[in-house]
């Protein structure tokens, strides 16, 4: 039995979409969850800031007393966590792109893979990408914007149309069997998503994102590792770098959704 936290963290409110997973197949577990608001979006920041800011923060967890951290944000994935996983000695689960079931799923209609810039550009989503079946089905739709809106608390449908038909619109008319939802900030506008998607393309636009998978993951590593906390109601902590009274009721509105 282990009471100690386990430390979420992403650039902002995009994390949330994993914890509210985690907590509800870990009841018992404390969590803290670090949102650095202030620094985000980092999917149009180079490498090594995103692997910088990572840093910065995965120390403050640790500094908290976290007993395992969950990078909940695809972009700082990719950017650092082979990094993170040989400097510190905790346990360090990751979220990444789903396109492994949204692949697996078959079908002779595309793959859209919705991500930040710095993702769809980096080494360890290529390598991903490669191990696929037939990676010439996945195309990758960088979607600077929307982070930023998500941020401030939008995610209604209709609300994103202007910038998803900046991005989508080369694409208008193919056939589209997933849509994956490769940053943790756009599976709270998976409806929004959809519903436009449905508008312009034909196939079924099947939405699929890493949440579950990485909380079922947490679960097997704490049980794996006999860091569970199996007893008790669990408690959630939220931190922010940026202003906790703007940012309280936007974390308390994501998490009930
Ligand atoms: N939520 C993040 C991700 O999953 C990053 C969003 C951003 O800060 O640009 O990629």
């Amino acid at each position: 039995m282990d009471r100690r936290p386990v430390g979420f963290f992403d650039s902002g409110l995009g994390g949330l979409s994993v914890l509210r997973e985690a907590v509800k197949i870990l009841p018992h577990e404390n969590f803290i969850f670090f949102g650095d608001n202030k620094n985000a979006p980092y999917g149009d920041k180079t490498r090594n800031e995103v692997a910088s800011l990572t840093a910065d923060a995965t120390d403050f967890l640790v500094s908290k007393g976290v007993k395992a951290v969950v990078l909940a944000c695809n972009t700082a994935t990719a950017a650092s966590v082979f990094e993170l996983r040989k400097s510190l000695t905790l346990p360090i689960i990751s979220v990444e792109p789903a396109i492994k079931p949204a692949c697996e799923a078959g079908g002779d209609g595309s793959v859209l893979m919705l991500a930040t810039l710095a993702t769809t550009h980096l080494e360890r989503y290529i390598r991903l990408k490669g191990r696929m079946q037939n990676p010439s089905r996945i195309i990758d739709i960088p979607c600077p914007g929307l982070v930023e809106r998500i941020e401030k608390g939008i995610i209604g449908v209709g609300e994103f149309d202007d910038i998803l038909e900046k991005h989508l619109s080369p694409y208008y008319g193919i056939k589209v069997d997933a849509i994956v939802l490769g940053c943790t900030h756009y599976v709270f506008i998976g409806e929004a998503v959809r519903e436009f998607a449905l508008r312009h393309f034909s196939g079924d636009c099947k939405l699929y994102d890493g949440g579950a998978g990485t909380a079922r993951q947490l679960g097997r590593r704490l049980r794996e590792l006999d860091l569970e906390n199996d007893s008790g109601c669990g408690d959630i902590e939220f931190c922010t770098s940026g202003d906790m009274n703007t940012y309280r009721p936007i974390f308390e509105k994501l998490m009930k959704i």
